[in-house]
């Protein structure tokens, strides 16, 4: 059956198809936002008033996001910048009220705590990590193994496959080590497939260790804190593709081969243009592989200048992303990159784009934010 609703908090033209598609058309392009369960979908269909920010039943349940998410079973987090944190009362307030998570964007890169050979340098990384603690929030681990963030003296070192598989070992215990029992989850291997054929990506590790560094990390990480939930991470396997069918197969092999991997992190880093409509389906997937799955990166970049019609279909995105991840019984965490405009690695990496987090610059709540609250406060997950 095809039901027109309209999404009041957008006022954009939402139809369920069959019980389980909602299309947001705008200006020509055609957004999918999510694949929905019949049940959700008229849950979002039956939105009611509109709540102010901090207003209406939502203050009831808390002050923040992160409230309304443990209320739902989700922990919902962000990517945490040292600069806000250092430089900005309301960047930390904001973290603080909103936040159950907190991811270090940069913190715990390789070039970040050891620029130097053998020179650690913990410092913003504990600040994170105290934070967190300060405010009961867990840490997200970001990241040990990548083909990015390596320092000079390791990138260009010019080691054989031996002293980079004792490299990597040595960094893997040292890290994961100094934050036993403090950080709740890592993403261990980051962006391990490449964008297109359907094959590991060329880097440092691939080229000398060859694939089998993947399960040789979550070991050494699954060693140095057994009680760490280990993820792999990656972009652009949100939807069933030729890039989330090669990470499901690594993934499979590793639950096979019975190495510790606990969860699969799809980092969601959106456009309006982005094809979610089989995102439901490709978490079942992971999930069925007894794995949780997590967003862990979520942001909508939006052309500049910006329009008021992007900013809601960016917030029927946020929402549509949500509403699977609630759908999905395994889906344990949303996680945003940043939550302000000010301190949003998007123009930098997409020139051309900003806007793309849930408050703007001067840490106003966006359509995006006020919507996801109100999904969380009327569409509790089942
Ligand atoms: C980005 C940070 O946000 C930037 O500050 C930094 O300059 C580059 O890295 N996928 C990832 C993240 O896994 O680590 C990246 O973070 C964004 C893309």
């Amino acid at each position: 059956m095809r039901v027109p609703m309209r999404l009041r908090a957008t006022g954009l033209p939402v139809w369920v198809i069959s019980g389980a598609t909602v299309v947001v058309l705008i200006a020509g392009a055609t957004i999918v936002v999510a694949l929905l369960s019949g049940a959700a979908s008229t849950t979002l269909g039956s939105t009611g008033a509109t709540h102010s920010y901090l207003t209406g039943p939502a203050a009831d349940l808390g002050a923040g996001l992160r409230h309304l998410g443990r209320v739902n079973g989700l922990s919902i987090g962000t990517a945490a910048q040292p600069a806000g944190m250092a430089e900005s009362a309301e960047y930390r307030a904001v973290l603080a009220r909103e936040f159950d998570s907190v991811t270090a964007e940069n913190q715990l890169k390789w070039d970040i705590v050891e620029p130097v050979r053998g020179r650690y340098d913990w410092t913003s990384a504990d600040a994170l990590v105290g934070f967190a603690g300060a405010n009961g929030q867990s840490v997200r681990g970001h990241t040990l193994v990548w083909h990015d963030a390596l320092p000079g003296w390791l990138a260009t070192g010019r080691f054989s496959p031996e002293q980079l598989r004792d490299l990597l070992r040595e960094h893997i215990q040292a890290v994961v080590g100094r934050y036993k029992g403090r950080v709740a989850v890592w993403d261990v291997i980051n962006e391990p497939v490449a964008d297109t054929g359907g094959k590991l990506r060329r880097s440092l590790w691939m080229n000398a260790l060859g694939p089998g560094y993947i399960a040789d990390a979550l070991r050494w990480a699954h060693e140095a804190d057994p009680g760490a939930m280990l993820y792999i991470n990656d972009y652009w396997a949100e939807g069933v593709n030729e890039k989330s069918d090669a990470l499901y197969n690594v993934v499979a092999g590793l639950r096979r081969d019975g190495v510790p991997l606990h969860g699969v992190g799809f980092q969601s880093h959106l456009t309006l243009d982005t094809d979610l409509t089989t995102l439901d389906a490709n978490l079942r997937r992971f999930a069925d592989l007894g794995l949780d799955v997590a967003i862990t990166e979520m942001d909508v970049r939006l052309p500049l200048p910006v329009t008021t019609t992007h900013q809601a279909a960016q917030a029927g995105a946020y929402t549509g992303v949500l509403q699977v991840c609630l759908a999905v019984p395994r889906c344990v965490s949303y996680t945003v990159w940043g939550f302000t405009d000010r301190y949003s690695w998007v123009p930098q990496a997409w020139p051309g784009y900003g806007d793309a987090c849930l408050f703007d610059a001067d840490y106003r709540p966006k359509a995006a934010y006020r919507q996801l609250r109100q999904f969380l406060v009327e569409s509790p997950r089942r």
